[in-house]
């Protein structure tokens, strides 16, 4: 029998599918006891999580509902092998991710306080919007209300399960990928990160959605953001250290980009942080993956995950092996 910790704010008819053999036992960080179990499911909030962690004894193996897992490692130790929900949040992040383009190109948040305001005649707003941002000399008749996303140059940081989903959500615009990760590769086209720097001043569009780890922090610092071309939209799907906040502030107070942020640093964000009024900016509070088909999903590829580990099988999302 291997015994599974769960979270116990999940429904238990949540793990119907898990595999025969296994014994479920719910754990929580207000658990007045210890428990021994061998695989734990942590809960998806991660404050909750690290706090039930010293309640547990025995664990080997540790199946994320997540596909970030940077807490994990110094939680756990070296000697508990971590996977990820590699996949399971690739709808939801993509989706999120066109929605904060296209908000962000047709001035959807511009057009929220209007309609709060209730003053139709506020829209040119959006013309003065659109020459400020883009830096547009040419008077434009009829007035700018709105941009489009088709002919755009996007690039993608971080190739991965995430990152080819928001490229097939992409395909109807009609737009030029520029793909970085790692490692560079050919079929399809992808760059080494280490030319960064040389495809910033190519892209209208720039989509973070690579893990949070110590090569990647601050991958997008002041000589970065420098090389975005006037009025490029910054997308953060990732994790907010990806970003040095100080420096993405100073250049939108600039007037020099534009950022959509789902992720930030520090996060939460607290009240009076200068990101919360920094202008040409849309921030949504970490919500890209939480929709109705976050918690089945992510059990669905825990699932498949344990019952490999039951059968001796390689297990497909290895963020780290133990020691
Ligand atoms: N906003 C949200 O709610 C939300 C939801 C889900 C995930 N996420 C974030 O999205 C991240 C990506 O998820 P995924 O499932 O797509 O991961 P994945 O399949 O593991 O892919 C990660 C990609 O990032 C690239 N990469 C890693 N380190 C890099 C670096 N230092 N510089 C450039 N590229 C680097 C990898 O390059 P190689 O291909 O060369 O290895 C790979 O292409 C997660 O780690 C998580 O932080 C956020």
């Amino acid at each position: 029998m291997v015994r599974v910790g769960y979270p116990a704010t999940l429904r238990a008819e949540l793990l119907r599918d898990f595999p025969e053999g296994v014994e479920l036992i719910p754990v929580s960080d207000k658990m007045d006891h210890d428990v021994e179990v061998d695989v734990w499911i942590p809960d998806p909030y991660t404050k909750v999580a690290m706090q039930t962690y010293p309640h547990l004894r025995g664990v080997k193996l540790v199946l994320s509902m997540l596909a970030g897992t940077e807490w994990i490692p110094g939680t756990v130790g070296p000697h508990v092998t971590i996977c990820n929900a590699r996949g399971a949040h690739n709808i939801s992040t993509a989706e999120w991710t066109l929605a904060a383009i296209l908000a962000m190109l047709k001035y959807f948040p511009l057009y929220l306080d209007i309609q709060r305001s209730g003053v139709w005649k506020r829209r040119f707003e959006a013309s003065e919007h659109f020459v400020r941002i883009t830096g547009e000399a040419n008077e434009v008749y009829p007035p700018v209300l709105g941009e489009e996303l088709t002919g755009k140059t996007v690039m993608l940081v971080g190739y991965g399960a995430i990152g080819k989903e928001i490229e097939r959500m992409l395909a109807p615009f009609d737009v030029e990928i520029l793909r970085v990760a790692r490692n560079a590769r050919t079929e399809p086209n992808v760059h080494a990160v280490s030319e960064l720097d040389s495809l910033l001043p190519k892209a209208d569009v720039v989509v973070l959605i690579l893990p949070a780890t110590a090569e990647s922090k601050g991958l997008i610092g002041a000589r970065q953001l420098g090389l975005m071309r006037q009025g490029a939209l910054l997308v953060n799907a990732a994790r907010g250290p990806v970003v040095d906040t100080d420096a993405l502030v100073e250049t939108l107070n600039a007037g020099r980009i534009r950022a959509a942020l789902d992720v930030t640093d520090p996060e939460p964000l607290p009240e009076g942080h200068p990101l919360w009024s920094c202008p040409n900016l849309l921030i949504t509070p970490h919500v890209g993956a939480s929709t109705p088909q976050f918690t089945p999903r992510a059990l669905k590829t825990a699932a498949e995950e344990l019952r490999r580990y039951m059968k001796g099988e390689p297990l497909q999302n290895i963020v780290q092996a133990a020691v």
